[in-house]
């Protein structure tokens, strides 16, 4: 696949077949995400894998109930348009897919999030590339950063989950979201 073509391509996919992404696939995607520039070359971005289907329902039903309890109480007002799909038992934050990279740092600077989320475009266009599925999954940001989970996943207290991105083997392609076109406020010549 040409790089255009996999930037043109790709889309969130939000449905998975049960087929696991194996260890190599899931390396030569690392791989990729860390030829992505940073700042100062600091290449801060770290790396955990869950591939617990079991460990991820539990974590979707936390983040439900976090954002859930955030809308009551108004204190988030973006959790209250998804409030329907939060409280729908049946509805998991990572789509029942079986692998999710999360994509972190130990310590937050000034760029840190800015290389972490070159990194996961990498990641996804090169799962593109691939054959595979991707979806950053900005809901479970939250439930990631709990000391609990946090420490699960292998960051530590000074660490950060920035970028959760699923990756599978896609059951359904979504149509293509549409894009408007660029918005240029200035350009001094
Ligand atoms: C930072 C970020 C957070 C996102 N969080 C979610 C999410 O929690 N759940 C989800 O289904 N999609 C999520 N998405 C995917 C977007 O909804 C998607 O990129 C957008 O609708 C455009 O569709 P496309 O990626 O197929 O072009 C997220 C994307 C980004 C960049």
């Amino acid at each position: 696949m040409q790089l255009l073509e996999a930037i043109h391509s790709r889309r969130s996919v939000r449905a998975y077949t049960d087929r696991e992404v194996d260890e190599a696939t899931i390396r030569a995607l690392l791989h990729a995400a860390v030829q992505a520039p940073s700042a100062i070359n600091t290449q801060p971005w770290r790396f955990s894998i869950v591939q617990s289907k079991a460990r991820l329902r539990h974590y979707s039903d936390r983040a439900k109930e976090t954002m859930l309890a955030r809308a009551h109480a108004a204190t988030d007002p973006r959790a209250a348009q998804f409030m329907e799909l939060l409280e729908d038992p049946a509805f998991n934050i990572f789509y029942d897919a079986g692998t999710l990279v999360v994509i972190g740092v130990e310590t937050r600077t000034t760029y840190s999030d800015a290389d972490c989320w070159l990194a996961a475009q990498n990641l996804m266009l090169a799962a593109c590339d691939a054959g595979l599925g991707t979806c950053a999954i900005g809901f479970a940001v939250g439930v990631l950063n709990t000391p609990e989970i946090k420490a699960e996943i292998g960051l530590p207290e000074s660490g950060a989950a920035l970028a959760p991105i699923l990756v599978g083997y896609p059951l359904a392609m979504p149509d293509p979201m549409s894009r408007d076109e660029p918005r240029v406020l200035s350009w001094t010549r």
